[in-house]
């Protein structure tokens, strides 16, 4: 059973996470709540349970009732992105080594075709956000794997080495980092970007940097934008609204390019623009000009919620391990103490009725967890650490 939908309290009201019961939530026609049967409780995609942003659904509705509904124009979510990432991280990415792309996944496609070739390698850190490997083997590039270390943060020490095997005979390669990092929530520090970026020079190896989870990072850890780092000129980022406002159904994200790869940028073809959408252009760009309030407020909840957690996970469960996410709304949990195999999560699924991120998805270093979704009400949450607990 799911527990009854929440009473709005004051706190209530100003939470996003907080203000859909389960039957609204069940209503979703979206990945996470249709994979499952009705009895699981899924708290495993990257989507958020929660309303609109305000400022986003009366742009979306203000262009449904002009019929709005054409082709995208003109640089308008390049200018709001730049716009936050100055008033948010104090870096201004110029409107001008920008460009307009469907999406993050496929932007990052688009710029590794850019890039390298058949058969060059691309650097992961995994753990990782297992479409890093899947859309570079469609693309035909190899994956070199430079996995975290057991602290969850960057080794620069295997990274190095990996840079070393990925470029043996001067073949090209790059770097898919993630940043904030997916699934363990890691927010990669100043001096860390700026020792990837002096290993990226020394080595030739340019740079990715998937920044989707940038404005997800609540107190107590800061974003630092791999281009605002010292000798990142040569990489690339590609960032959206698309995570922070649980917009990933309304196609659009935006490539940059630091100074000296701007050309590259510009080779990128003008049709791979045609596919975002203009919705979903008119979407977040509303959500980078005037969704910092309700950003706020989501921020202030998962807070609360990555506290929670740790308590419930105390309270039921004190054999899984867990480092409170710095950032994202995800949560890594280490399960092997619970002698629940290599995939906890088909475990809790079966006998919990939960459904988690499959740990072993992630690549090297997944097996024993399972990914948890924050972004949720702190009703949901106990509900879920309460039938995790019972499946063990
Ligand atoms: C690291 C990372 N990159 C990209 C995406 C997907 O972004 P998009 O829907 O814009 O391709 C996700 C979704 O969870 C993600 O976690």
């Amino acid at each position: 059973m799911l527990p009854p939908p929440h009473a709005h309290g004051p706190a209530g009201a100003s939470d996003p996470l907080s203000a859909l019961g389960p039957r609204e939530l069940r209503r979703r026609t979206s990945a996470k709540w249709r994979t499952y049967p009705e009895d699981v409780l899924p708290l495993w995609v990257a989507e958020m349970d929660a309303p609109l942003a305000g400022p986003v659904a009366r742009a979306l509705t203000e262009a449904v009732a002009l019929g709005d509904t054409g082709y995208p124009s003109g640089t308008g979510y390049a200018e709001a992105l730049a716009g936050f990432a100055a008033d948010r991280w104090g870096w201004r990415p110029p409107v001008e080594h920008t460009a307009l792309v469907p999406d993050v996944m496929l932007g990052i496609t688009e710029v590794l075709k850019l890039v390298t070739g058949p058969g060059d390698a691309v650097v992961v850190d995994p753990p990782v956000h297992p479409p890093f490997r899947a859309f570079v083997e469609h693309l035909g590039r190899r994956i070199v794997e430079a996995p975290l270390g057991t602290d969850l943060r960057l080794d620069h020490g295997v990274l190095e080495e990996a840079f070393a095997r990925a470029t043996q005979r001067g073949r090209p390669a790059a770097h898919l980092l993630c940043s904030p990092h997916n699934p363990t929530g890691t927010v990669h520090t100043r001096s860390e970007l700026e020792r990837v970026a002096a290993l990226a020079e020394r080595y030739g190896v340019r740079v990715v940097a998937d920044e989707v989870h940038a404005p997800l990072v609540p107190s107590g850890a800061e974003h630092v934008p791999y281009l605002s780092v010292r000798g990142a000129g040569r990489g690339f980022a590609l960032m959206s609204a698309s995570k922070a406002w649980n917009l990933a159904g309304l196609k659009a994200a935006v490539a940059v390019a630091g100074p000296e790869a701007a050309g590259d940028l510009a080779r990128m073809p003008e049709e791979v623009g045609h596919g975002a959408s203009h919705l979903g252009v008119v979407a977040h760009t509303a959500a980078l000009r005037h969704g910092g309030e309700w950003l706020d407020a989501v921020l202030a909840a998962l807070d609360r919620n990555r506290r929670l957690l740790g308590e419930l996970l105390g309270r039921h469960l004190p054999g899984v391990r867990h480092r409170p996410p710095q950032g994202t709304y995800l949560a890594w949990l280490d399960c092997r103490g619970l002698g629940l195999g290599d995939d906890p999560a088909a475990v809790f699924l079966e006998r919990g009725r939960v459904a988690l991120g499959s740990g072993p998805d992630f690549g090297t270093g997944g097996a024993g967890h399972a990914r948890l979704n924050l972004a949720t009400s702190p009703e949901v949450l106990a509900e879920a650490v309460r039938r995790m607990a019972a499946a063990v």
